[in-house]
């Protein structure tokens, strides 16, 4: 078997970059290993910036967005008994869209089967040989058979515990990383939203997030111990301390129900440089992971999506290999200060266990600074709507 791009992964970058491609006339097969239901089971983020819709808008999966998500003007951000909006439109002129990343996921798996790329689910044991030549092969076992396809390039978008990363050699490979000492529980349930726009809380307690995915869906966090698991956590538990993280007038207006998802996330900081190594190219989780606070991950996904769906069109069409060598350098400038961004949030909205005294008083003083000042919510809002691609 041959074709041009072999994609690992059917995540969100996999299945971008396929449709980005296909729409270009590029040939792909993706390969999968978990089967279709399982991937779009998985509950994740769900705020996209404009730059993510307009690529979806490209890819042409973009119609439910537009008719079910929600376009969002603003934040809340609470601390010491006071809700402070940010104003996303006022200050920049920009919004953010709702849009759970599993509908995301779903169509654009929808808009590949209705062009008729291959997908290949529970495809197992891939490797990947020959990466440093001109033609890299990449192996897997699918119903119990040994397959393998020799394609032009391999693009690792299979997630942080891929086999993309992974086939990178040691002596090329530096990681970065930071793990925070808590995690955050998350629960889902079927009860509109507490309140029109996310609230982001910095609570004694705890952080806590109030955020939705439809007009009648809720999804709801609390900041937990690393060591705590989600059987210690029945649902009246959490909504009880979610209540106390809340003040007392929002709280009032708080619909809880069963959830119909509860799960607990830890919270990571992590870049992995080049992002390639010969013919393969790595995008999404498989390079970088930030922590969920300032919903990155499927956004950072998409600007490399962006950056590398452009350089391999430029390969196809005019033959050039300039986008292809700048990919790293490009997508790590924009990937380092997302970094930069969500470790901030992360910092400014939790509540530490080493922290001292001094380390809570900058923090204080960071809110204050950021509820006082135009400029400190442009810098929040320019980051939290995306950095131009
Ligand atoms: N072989 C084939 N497929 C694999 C392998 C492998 N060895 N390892 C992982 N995969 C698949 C996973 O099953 C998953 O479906 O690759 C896919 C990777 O998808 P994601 O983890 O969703 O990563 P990505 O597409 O980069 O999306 C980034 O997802 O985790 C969130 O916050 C993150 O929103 C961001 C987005
Ligand atoms: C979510 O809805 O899951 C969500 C929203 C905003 C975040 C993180 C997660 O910052």
């Amino acid at each position: 078997m041959r074709t041009q791009v072999v994609i690992i992964g059917s995540g969100p970058s996999g299945l971008l970059l396929g449709q980005l491609l296909a729409k270009a006339g590029v040939e792909t097969t993706i390969l999968e290993q978990k089967s279709k239901d399982y991937v779009l089971g998985r509950i994740r983020a769900g705020v996209l910036e404009q730059g993510a819709v307009g690529l979806l808008e490209e890819a042409g999966a973009a119609t439910r967005l537009h008719s079910e998500g929600l376009v969002h003007e603003g934040i809340e951000i609470a601390f010491d008994g006071a809700r402070h909006r940010v104003d996303f439109k006022a200050l920049t002129g920009k919004t953010v869209t709702v849009y759970g990343q599993t509908e995301v996921t779903r169509d654009l798996m929808d808009a590949r089967a209705a062009i008729g790329a291959p997908t290949v689910y529970e495809a197992l044991d891939v490797t990947l040989s020959d990466l440093e030549s001109e033609r890299p092969k990449v192996r897997y076992v699918e119903d119990g058979k040994d397959c393998e396809i020799e394609c032009d390039y391999v693009a690792g978008c299979d997630g942080f515990h891929g086999v993309g990363r992974r086939s990178i050699p040691e002596t090329v490979l530096r990681t970065y990383e930071r793990v925070y000492p808590f995690g955050w529980l998350g629960v889902l349930v079927e009860k509109p939203p507490i309140a029109h726009e996310l609230i982001y809380i910095n609570h004694a307690r705890g952080f806590a997030l109030c955020s939705m995915r439809s007009t009648t869906r809720s999804r709801y966090y609390l900041q937990c111990r690393l060591d705590e698991r989600v059987e210690e956590w029945s649902d009246d538990r959490f909504w009880e301390e979610l209540t106390r993280r809340l003040d007392p007038e929002i709280a009032r207006s708080l619909q809880t129900g069963p959830s119909i998802e509860k799960s607990i996330a830890p919270l990571r900081s992590f870049v992995a440089e080049p992002m390639r190594f010969g013919r393969l190219f790595l995008a999404g989780d498989a390079a970088h992971i930030v922590p969920p606070t300032g919903a990155k991950g499927l956004n950072l996904a998409a600007s490399d999506v962006a950056y590398l769906s452009r350089a391999l069109i430029e390969r196809y069409s005019v033959g050039s290999l300039e986008g292809l060598d700048g990919y790293p350098k490009k997508a790590l400038a924009r990937i380092w200060k997302a970094e930069r961004f969500s470790w901030w949030m992360t910092q400014m909205l939790h509540r530490f266990p080493e922290s001292s005294g001094f380390d809570q008083k900058m923090q204080t003083a960071e809110l204050d600074y950021l509820f006082s000042s135009k400029a400190a919510q442009t810098a929040l809002t320019e980051n939290y709507v995306g950095l131009p691609y």
